[in-house]
Order: structure tokens, then C-alpha cells, then sequence
């Protein structure tokens, strides 16, 4: 294939990943969005495989490149539970990182490459090699940390250690150093000694930056190392000069930073102290210097399923809230079915989505869309959020930090700020959970004390099909 016609197909690509992008942003529209995204990366990989710096030599290692990485991703994919996705695609952002790392480190000891440069580009070359070694190895090992923290393997308390804004900038400042003497080096011997030295500040600063982030903030981790891994690829696509991968690798990049924003704004936190690291259980809120969070009080009023039955029999207006419990029980068919059924009684049903409920973004809407529930009843919190005063029941399903009132009353509480769906303004609202244990942030709910509340204890998906058989006896 003529490099032009490498071309022609590369612009098709782009073209199709901004389409996929633009059919992701809603439910509707996600599984073209999706369909898009395939095309584009088939076209994009076959036009590169049959590009003119493939040789025939070369058909043989990716081939069986090609057959390793599509087997594993295939058993991954298929195997993976919807609730490890995010340990799943935090590993997959830490390929993306070393894939970064290691091209930076092939195009350096090239001579090819190395030795065909001179002056201003070589220069520019090497300024592309060191920030995508850099970014890439940050990804690298931030992901893998996100990958234990989010798997439970690394516990979610935040690593907070002394003067670390300092360290930081220290590491800035040697990363800095080195990369003026990476420049000036006028051999390959003379560069490998800055590259590894900040290949070793970056991999310790990746592993800070996550350690540094509490539990309750990983949602905003998750989302800001798609976004480092997105501009790892862009800087891949510069040390390869591939147009491709740049334009690719900055669509990520900035659709996971505008995702960051999203759900900063969404759990009231600053986006800068995120990228800076060292976030979630930094600086405690004022009242918290003068007492730990409240416990909350009184007695929880547990409810069984056939008197949930009744009080939704009765409602006119319900909201659903599902939260990870859903997600956990693979109760979402259960729920279309119950909310199929209300509404055939002219029950006026909603759902009610938190952007971080579950583990991962659109976790609750990929759910639901699975189980065909019909887009329109399903609403994000600032759509419904003022009208819980006008609803009957509020449903909670396997939630419990996204409707947690200490966010709003506690400014001890390590939720403080965060924007809660506010189930408690409804006439009665039900949880459904397995017990009083507290959810991802650690936090005890005062809601579950509340004098209008109802407990449901048991298996989301056990204790829904019994309401459903209720509802329909
Ligand atoms: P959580 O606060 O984690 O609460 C989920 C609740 O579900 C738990 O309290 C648990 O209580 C219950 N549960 C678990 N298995 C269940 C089952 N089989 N049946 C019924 N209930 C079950 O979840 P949430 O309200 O969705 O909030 C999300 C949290 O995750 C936030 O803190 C958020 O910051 C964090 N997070 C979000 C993301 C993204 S991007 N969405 C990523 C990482 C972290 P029992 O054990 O008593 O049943």
C-alpha cells in the first residue's frame, strides 16, 4: 500500500473515532459509537500493517503479536465481570504507558533514527523521546497502583507523606535537570544515563501520585490515567512520527481530562489538586479539626419485601437510585421487570444516576440499558435531584455513599461536598442492602436512621424478585 493511500485511510480512521467518540457521549447512540470505534481501529491497523515500513520480515513478529494480544484481550474481555472493569482498564492503561515507555527507548538506541538527525530536529526528537518515556512510565506505574487499589490489593487509605508537595517538586526539578543533559549528550551512551535516571523519578512519581489518592477519589483517578495514557500514545505518535497516533492519542487524552473535570465537579473536588496528586484525605474541612466525622444515631426500621411490594403498589411517584449493589447482584433485569410492571399501573417510575455510583463511569447506565430500560426514565442526579420532596418511595438499590446526607451535613465527613442524591426528602425511602456495612468510601450513612427510611436487608437480586412476585400476587 503507497504511503498516500496510508494516508487517505489514516484520515478515515480519525474520522471514525470521532464519530465513535461523539456516539459514546450517550446511551442511545453508544453501540454505533462503539461499531465506529472497531472500524476505525481495523482500517487503522491494516493500513499500517500493509504500509510501506512494514516488511515482509516484520509479517511474521506481528502476526503472532497480533494472535498473542488478541487472545488475551479476548479472555480478558469475556471473563472480566462487569464489576472489574475498572481494575481491567486501569491495567490496560498501564500497557498503553510501557508501550509508551519502550518505543521512546527502541527510537533512542535506533541508530538508524538517531544517526540520520541533526540540529533543531535532532533536539526536538529527543525532547519527544524523553516526554514520552516520562508520561508514559507515570501512566505506567500510577495505573498499576490504581489497578491494586481498586482490586483491594493495596489498601484505599491515602498515602500521605511528609513535605510530599516538596518531593514532588523536587522530582520536577531532577526530571528537569536530567532532561537538559539528555539533550547535550552526543552519544547514545552519554543519553541512557539522564534517560534512566528519570525513568526512575518518573515510575516513584507515578507510584506517589496514586498512593497519595483517597478511596473515595478514585473514580477521578480512573478517568485522569485514561486521559495520561491518551497523551502517551500522542507522544508515541510523535517519537514514531504517526499522524495517527497523535490525533488518536490526543482524542483520549483530552476526552479523559474533560472526563476528570466531570467527575471532580461531580464529587466537589479541584481538578488542579488531582492533577498535582496528593488528593482525598489531604486537608481536613474546618470542622473536622475539631472532632472526627458523627456517628450517626438512632435505629435502622428494617422492611420485608411484601411491604415494599405495597408501598410501591400505593406510589404514585417512585425514583429508583441503583448504586454498586446492583451492579454486584446483577439485579438490573429485575428491576426493568419491576419498573415494567409499575408503570403498567400508571406508577410514574424514574431512575435517578449519580456520575460515580458503581465503579466505574456509566456504570449504572450501561446496566440499565442492558436490561432495556427505556432512556428516557433514566435521568442524571441534576435532573431529578429537587424532586424527591414530590416522591412517594425512593428506591435504593446496593447504594449507599451517593445517598449519604453526611455529604451535605458533616463537614468532618470524608464525603463532605460531594453532591448526594437526596433520597431522604421522599415521603419513605427504601435501601436495599445486605447489611449496615458502609459502602466504597468507608462512611457510616446516617440515612439509614432516618425516621421516613426502610431497610430491605438481603441480595439485591433475591430481595427484588421477591417484591417482583409480591407486586404481581
Ligand atoms: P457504595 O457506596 O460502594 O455502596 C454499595 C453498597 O452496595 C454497599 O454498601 C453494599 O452494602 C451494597 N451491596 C454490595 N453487594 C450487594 C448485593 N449483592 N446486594 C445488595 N447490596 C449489595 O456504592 P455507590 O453508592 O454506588 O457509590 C459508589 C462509590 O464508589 C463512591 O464512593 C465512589 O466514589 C466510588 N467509586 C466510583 C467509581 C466510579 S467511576 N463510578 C470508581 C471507583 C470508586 P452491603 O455490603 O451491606 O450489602
Amino acid at each position: 500500500m503507497s504511503s498516500s493511500l496510508v494516508t487517505v485511510a489514516y484520515i478515515g480512521a480519525i474520522i471514525l473515532f470521532i464519530l465513535s467518540l461523539g456516539g459514546l457521549s450517550h446511551p442511545e447512540t453508544s453501540r454505533r459509537g462503539n461499531l465506529y470505534g472497531i472500524i476505525g481501529m481495523t482500517i487503522a491497523v491494516l493500513a499500517t500493517v500493509a504500509g510501506p515500513l512494514v516488511t515482509a520480515k516484520g509479517y511474521a513478529w506481528i502476526v503472532g503479536a497480533m494472535v498473542v494480544g488478541g487472545a488475551v484481550g479476548l479472555y480478558a474481555a469475556r471473563t472480566v465481570k462487569m464489576t472489574q472493569m475498572p481494575e481491567l482498564v486501569a491495567l490496560m492503561h498501564s500497557l498503553v504507558g510501557l508501550a509508551a515507555a519502550l518505543v521512546g527507548f527502541a527510537t533512542f538506541i535506533d541508530p538508524v533514527v538517531s544517526g540520520s538527525l541533526a540540529g533543531a530536529e535532532k533536539v526536538i526528537h529527543e525532547i519527544e523521546i524523553y516526554l514520552g518515556i516520562l508520561i508514559g512510565l507515570v501512566t505506567f506505574s500510577g495505573s498499576i497502583i490504581a489497578f491494586g487499589k481498586l482490586s483491594g490489593k493495596i489498601g484505599g487509605k491515602p498515602l500521605l507523606l511528609p513535605a510530599r508537595h516538596w518531593l514532588n517538586l523536587a522530582g520536577l526539578l531532577v526530571v528537569l535537570y536530567f532532561g537538559a543533559r539528555f539533550i547535550q549528550a552526543d552519544s547514545i551512551g552519554a543519553g541512557m544515563t539522564p534517560l534512566v535516571v528519570m525513568s526512575v523519578i518518573a515510575l516513584l512519581f507515578g507510584i506517589h501520585m496514586v498512593m497519595a489518592i483517597g478511596g473515595a477519589d478514585m473514580p477521578v483517578v480512573v478517568s485522569m490515567l485514561n486521559s495520561y495514557s491518551g497523551w502517551a500514545a500522542a507522544a508515541t505518535g510523535f517519537m514514531l512520527s504517526n499522524d495517527l497516533l497523535i490525533v488518536t492519542g490526543a482524542l483520549v487524552g483530552s476526552s479523559g481530562a474533560i472526563l476528570s473535570y466531570i467527575m471532580c465537579r461531580a464529587m466537589n473536588r479541584n481538578f488542579i489538586s488531582v492533577i498535582a496528586g496528593g488528593f482525598g484525605g489531604g486537608a481536613p474541612a474546618p470542622a473536622a479539626a475539631a472532632g472526627a466525622a458523627a456517628q450517626p444515631q438512632g435505629e435502622a426500621t428494617p422492611v420485608s419485601a411484601v411491604e415494599t411490594a405495597e408501598l410501591l403498589r400505593d406510589a404514585k411517584n417512585v425514583i429508583i437510585v441503583p448504586g454498586y449493589g446492583m451492579a454486584v447482584a446483577q439485579a438490573q433485569h429485575t428491576v426493568q421487570e419491576i419498573t415494567r410492571h409499575l408503570r403498567e399501573k400508571g406508577v410514574n417510575v424514574r431512575f435517578g444516576i449519580h456520575p460515580v455510583a458503581g465503579r466505574m463511569p456509566g456504570h449504572m447506565n450501561v446496566l440499565l440499558a442492558e436490561a432495556k430500560v427505556p432512556y428516557d426514565i433514566v435521568l442524571e442526579m441534576d435532573e431529578l435531584n429537587e424532586d424527591f420532596p414530590d416522591t412517594d418511595v425512593a428506591m435504593v438499590i446496593g447504594a449507599n455513599d451517593i445517598v449519604n446526607p453526611a455529604a451535605q451535613d458533616d463537614p468532618a465527613s470524608p464525603i463532605a461536598g460531594m453532591p448526594v442524591l437526596e433520597v431522604w426528602k421522599a415521603k419513605t425511602s427504601i435501601v436495599m442492602k445486605r447489611s449496615m456495612a458502609s459502602g466504597y468510601a468507608g462512611v457510616d450513612n446516617p440515612l439509614f436512621y432516618k425516621e421516613n427510611n426502610r431497610m430491605l436487608f438481603g441480595d439485591a437480586k433475591k430481595m427484588l424478585d421477591e417484591v417482583l412476585g409480591a407486586l404481581k400476587g
